[in-house]
């Protein structure tokens, strides 16, 4: 039989079929296999389903003699060494499909409560209580409606960002390694440009690419210094895509207005600067934190694997 290692904890109930089909190992500690138990445990097995911040590298890789399969709980795969596994004869898959509406959402969340110090007021009321200043003119924030939102990375969680900033009245730029064809930039109402233009143009600054070596640090302080002063800029991408330093120095010295964060660069918590700001909303990495949208990624992962190992469903394979 077939041996599948699952590396963390998940719902259980969600893995039956592809435990009907194989014997699958799971973690019983709280925290999932760590990276050296799995380094030990991996010769025996065809495949691995591992979360997005769990290393599939070289030195792994090379211990995985029989694995014919990494289905990764994630869109994202800067985890992986695609590349290597590939040349391995080793197939990658991720789970597009049930991630994109979450995160998208997430972002647009982002993005109001940032403009509309939602989470500032709600923190204000908390803590100051009666002494909170409130008035017509406290707590103003910014309109999105009829503002500008430039898109860095169409794909598809920025494309479903798009529809909704529509809905919301926002004009949507983007930009993108390629342009989209002309049907879809109409379908859509999204307009291209370059990265300089879309630094300069945008009311909010979206990043919705994957993390790889050319998009490591895209938003740093040349690029901080090219957007507005009134700019929100939100990240539900990757942390490393933006550098968080010089993040922190544009927003010390108003170079833009604020931000919007559900990925830090520097792993699970932001700089404790960020932390002290107010016009900074900060969430920790929640883009799929859904019950249901972490039931369909299961459901993904799995069909990843039967797919690969016995072609019965179709994969969403990574190349
Ligand atoms: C989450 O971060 C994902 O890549 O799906």
């Amino acid at each position: 039989m077939k041996k599948i290692l699952v590396t963390y904890k998940m719902f259980r109930d969600d893995f039956k079929e592809l435990e009907s089909l194989y014997d699958v190992t799971f973690p019983t500690e709280k925290k999932g296999f760590t990276y050296d138990e799995v380094c030990e445990m991996i010769p025996a097995y065809d495949a691995i389903c591992s979360m997005f911040d769990f290393p599939i590298d070289k030195n792994l890789l090379d211990k995985a003699t029989k694995l014919k399969v990494v289905s990764n709980y994630a869109v994202g795969y800067n985890n992986i060494d695609v590349a290597y596994a590939t040349e391995k004869g080793i197939i990658v898959t991720n789970t597009p499909d049930p991630v994109t509406a979450p995160t998208a959402n997430l972002a647009l969340g982002l993005m109001l409560d940032a403009a509309r110090r939602i989470t500032e007021c709600d923190r204000k009321l908390r803590t100051q209580g009666t002494s909170m200043r409130i008035g017509v003119l406290e707590n103003l924030g910014v309109s999105i409606t009829n503002q500008t939102v430039g898109i860095f990375g169409m794909g598809r969680i920025g494309k479903a960002l798009a529809k909704r900033a529509n809905a919301c009245g926002m004009k949507v730029i983007y930009h993108n390694r390629r342009p989209l064809n002309i049907e879809e930039e109409t379908t859509l109402h999204v307009t291209y440009v370059s990265k300089e233009a879309l630094l300069a143009t945008a009311d909010f600054v979206s990043i919705n690419a994957p993390l790889t070596p050319e998009t490591h640090h895209t938003i740093g302080e040349a690029e901080l210094k090219q957007m507005k002063p009134s700019a929100i800029l939100i990240n539900t991408a990757r942390g490393p895509l933006v550098d968080e330093h010089a993040l922190v120095q544009a927003l010390q010295d108003k170079t833009i207005r604020g931000a919007g964060l559900d990925v830090f660069e520097f792993g699970n918590y932001p700089l404790p600067e960020l932390m002290e700001m107010d016009n900074v909303v900060l969430t920790p990495h929640i883009g799929t934190q859904t019950m249901d949208t972490r039931i369909e990624m299961v459901h993904a992962v799995c069909h990843n694997v039967i797919g690969a190992l016995d072609g019965t469903y179709p994969i969403t394979q990574v190349i």
